[in-house]
């Protein structure tokens, strides 16, 4: 699986260890290695709140070609750890601490950088502090015309919700339950992170996109997955007139 709409200059929200980067295009160059496609991404902005994890994104970016660098304001104290071989033509990496949820403490590297022709969440939103307002703050941040590319776990949508397109005849009304019931605690060990949130409604009714078109499943694979079902999807930012 690629995500073909993560094009251009990309701004990703949460990315932890920074998973998501496999599923870019790729291209293999003269020397055989396998690397992020330049002409296909041309910046690559990662806002990570937690610097505990940027061991690992550092690492995970540079073994996908890009050439990393730190937020000198919000970062100041971080070196990239493994920059020696990134080529000449490395995809630019920035790595900046902080998160979108209040505009007044969105960081200036990110604003600096904005308008953005893609930005991209995956598990993020079930922990923001504040989904409306990350997602309205991600309007801000998009240029006109530019992508909302996420996947999100969520709240067990409702029976007969339109978006819904892998049932599996799972008891939608029964593990919402579940979830209400396991949510405080889940909280807890899960730092934060809520698994009742309906966070595609949150996406769809936001205002300034053009279009939105997302999808949810129910998987029947495991206990998680009946807790933790998906939403997945883009959203288009409205063109100016
Ligand atoms: C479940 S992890 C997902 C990591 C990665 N995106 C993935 O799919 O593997 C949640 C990530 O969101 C980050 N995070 C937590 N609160 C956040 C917030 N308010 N804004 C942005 N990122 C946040 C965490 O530090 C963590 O990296």
């Amino acid at each position: 699986m690629i995500w073909p709409e993560v094009t251009g200059k990309v701004l990703e929200i949460g990315p932890g260890f920074a998973e998501s980067l496999r599923f870019l295009k790729h291209t293999t160059t003269n020397d055989g290695s396998y690397v992020v496609d330049p002409h296909v991404i041309n910046s690559y902005t990662a806002l990570e709140p937690n610097k505990f994890l940027y061991g690992n994104l550092d690492k995970n970016a540079h073994s996908n070609g890009f050439s990393v660098e730190y937020d000198d304001k919000t970062n100041p104290e971080c070196k990239p750890k493994s920059n020696t071989s990134a080529g000449a033509n490395a995809v630019p990496f920035k790595i900046v601490c902080g998160t979108l949820d209040k505009f007044e403490n969105i960081p200036q590297a990110i604003l600096d950088g904005a308008p953005y022709d893609t930005i991209l969440t995956s598990f993020v939103l079930c922990t923001a502090k504040d989904p409306k307002s990350t997602v309205d703050n991600i309007i801000k941040l998009l240029k006109p015309g530019g992508a909302y590319v996420f996947i999100e776990h969520v709240r067990q949508p409702p029976p007969g919700d339109v978006h819904v397109v892998e049932d599996n005849n799972v008891d939608a009304v029964f593990w919402g339950k579940v979830q209400d019931w396991i949510n405080p605690l889940w909280s807890i060990i899960g730092h934060g992170c809520c698994v009742t949130r309906n966070t595609g409604e949150t996406i769809f009714k936001a205002q300034g996109w053009m279009s939105v078109d997302y999808k949810s499943v129910r998987p029947v694979i495991d206990l998680q997955s009946r807790i933790m079902p998906l939403s997945f999807g883009k959203a288009i930012k409205a063109r100016e007139d």
